[in-house]
């Protein structure tokens, strides 16, 4: 049995080191979320996530009636019709070796038991998303490896939408951009095995000034539905101030996509004004937004990656399976170039811009360990054409996307270090935990640290997470951190599962 992936290529981001893995190399190893939601009686699409050289056997056993793996280990079907969990087995070997994984289907009404991983087209699109780019992008991921990574998700944002309703107040997509409308677009991303996600707001008016979604809740989500949507992202433009009225305008929305036969993941989207982490779970939202929007900057006030981040880190408490903290999509890959986030605008009415350079190599890796340390969605939002070799092994490293997939679901949380680095530390359903440091500052930090009071008792693997060396039973760690540079470790016992 063996579950190391191959490394390819060595690349550093700042001082640290970074392994590019090739995902068609090496003997199998099962990405795929160990415990995955889904509603009883509702069509399940689930990828096993593995990467190693092709072609793999899949041998699942113990699958409920009503759900195959196909021959590219994708879970399909219809999911059993009462509550309950079902454990699978799954074995995938290759030429060059065998991996084995239990992975537990959980039938009842919470979905997103590790945090929703995919794409959206927001911070690199905006308003110019299309059908085209929905499905290039998805076979993007699956061409790329994302897919085979745990990436998930395809989600269209804002300006699907047509210019006006139908007449008997079903939503239309946009005829010029959306030809055929959702459905075959949610079609493509099914047979890839993929998700697709959908947008609208509580409100008329969407941010954008498309039609929302207040008063035709029933009858959106009905539609969202027939389309073939997993996932619905509900923004707050236009929307009343007050903690109530959005509580009652997210209830309408998330009943009414229970009452539909899809399991779909209900996003909140109110920018963390009112406090969603107290009262989003409760109305049915699988994830909520904690901040603002992210702007493609690391240190720029609270639009940067180190605001977000400050703030989000706090909110530790409220996170965990089905219920999950969102700091916003990743800037990986955009470099400056995002359409939207490097743009931002300030003084009085936002008249005038700042243009943002985006993120260095070493502010890009802080960012992903961040977002993987604080189980945050992993919403990659960049054109994955563009991204350089280093943005990929970022977004991309099994070790980390393995930490932010976690299934005990727990936040990390900052604990004490030295002046301007965070010490994060994420506890792991198999008795690990992740730890990361961040130089949050522009001076050069020297960390050590030991690591004997957080670590269980007993022999111990600790692994280098961006590098993947193995440095065995220790108990002390040191690094020098230039200029927002991070490094991230993962402490296992000798023995427990790697994931
Ligand atoms: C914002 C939201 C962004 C994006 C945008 C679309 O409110 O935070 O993520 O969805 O609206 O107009």
């Amino acid at each position: 049995m063996s579950s190391t992936p191959s490394p390819t290529r060595q690349l550093t981001a700042g001082s640290t080191r970074v392994t590019l893995f090739d995902p068609f190399a090496g003997p199998p190893r099962i990405n795929s979320a160990r415990r995955v939601g889904v509603r009883p009686g509702t069509e399940l699409i689930h990828p096993l996530a593995v990467t190693g050289e092709r072609p793999l056997r899949f041998e699942v056993d113990g699958l409920p009636e009503g759900l195959t793996a196909d021959a590219d280990g994708i879970l399909r079907g219809t999911a059993p019709g009462e509550p309950g969990d079902h454990e699978i087995r799954v074995r995938v070997s290759n030429a060059v070796g065998t991996s084995e994984a239990t992975v537990q289907i959980c039938v009842g009404s919470v979905l997103a038991l590790t945090p929703p991983m995919g794409w959206n087209s927001w911070n690199v699109y905006g308003e110019r998303v299309t059908a085209e780019v929905i499905v290039k992008t998805a076979e993007q991921m699956v061409a790329n490896g994302m897919r085979d990574l745990g990436y998930q998700y395809v989600n269209i944002d804002d300006h699907w939408h047509a210019d006006s309703r139908a007449d008997d107040g079903a939503p239309l997509a946009n005829p010029d951009t959306f030809p055929g409308g959702i459905r075959p677009v949610a079609d493509a991303l099914h047979a890839l095995g993929l998700k697709l996600g959908i947008y609208s707001d509580a409100a008329h008016l969407t941010c954008g000034k498309c039609f929302g979604g207040f008063g035709y809740e029933k009858i959106d989500a009905t539609s969202y539905a027939a389309w073939g949507a997993d996932l619905l992202k509900y923004d707050y433009c236009y929307a009343p101030r007050d903690r109530a009225s959005a509580k009652a305008r997210y209830t309408a929305m998330s009943q009414a996509l229970k009452a539909t036969d899809r399991s779909i993941v209900f996003s909140v989207c109110e920018w963390g004004r009112r406090k969603p982490w107290l009262w989003a779970k409760d109305v049915g939202g699988s994830y909520w937004r904690t901040t603002l929007d992210i702007f493609d900057t690391f240190s720029w006030l609270f639009f940067g990656v180190r605001g977000i981040a400050h703030r989000n880190l706090k909110l530790a408490d409220y996170a965990g399976p089905g219920a999950w903290n969102d700091p916003d999509m990743l800037l990986i890959g955009n470099r400056g170039r995002g359409h939207v986030t490097s743009r931002l605008k300030i003084g009085p009415k936002g008249r005038s811009t700042i243009k943002l350079r985006g993120l260095d190599d070493a502010e890009a890796l802080s960012h992903m360990t961040l977002w993987a340390m604080m189980a945050a969605p992993l919403l990659a939002s960049h054109d994955l054409a563009t991204g350089n070799d280093l943005d990929t092994a970022l977004l991309t490293n099994p070790h980390v996307l393995a930490v932010n997939q976690d299934g005990l679901g727990q936040q990390g949380r900052k604990v004490r270090s030295a002046p301007g680095v965070w010490q994060l530390v994420k506890p792991l359903a198999n008795g690990g935990v992740a730890i990361s440091f961040t130089n949050v500052t522009r001076m050069p930090r020297t960390v050590e640290a030991d690591i004997s009071g957080l670590v269980p008792t007993g022999e111990l693997m600790v692994i280098d997470a961006w590098s993947g060396e193995e440095l065995g039973d220790v108990r002390s760690l040191a690094a020098k951190l230039g200029r927002h540079e991070s490094v991230m470790y993962v402490a296992r016992p000798v023995g427990a599962a790697t994931a």
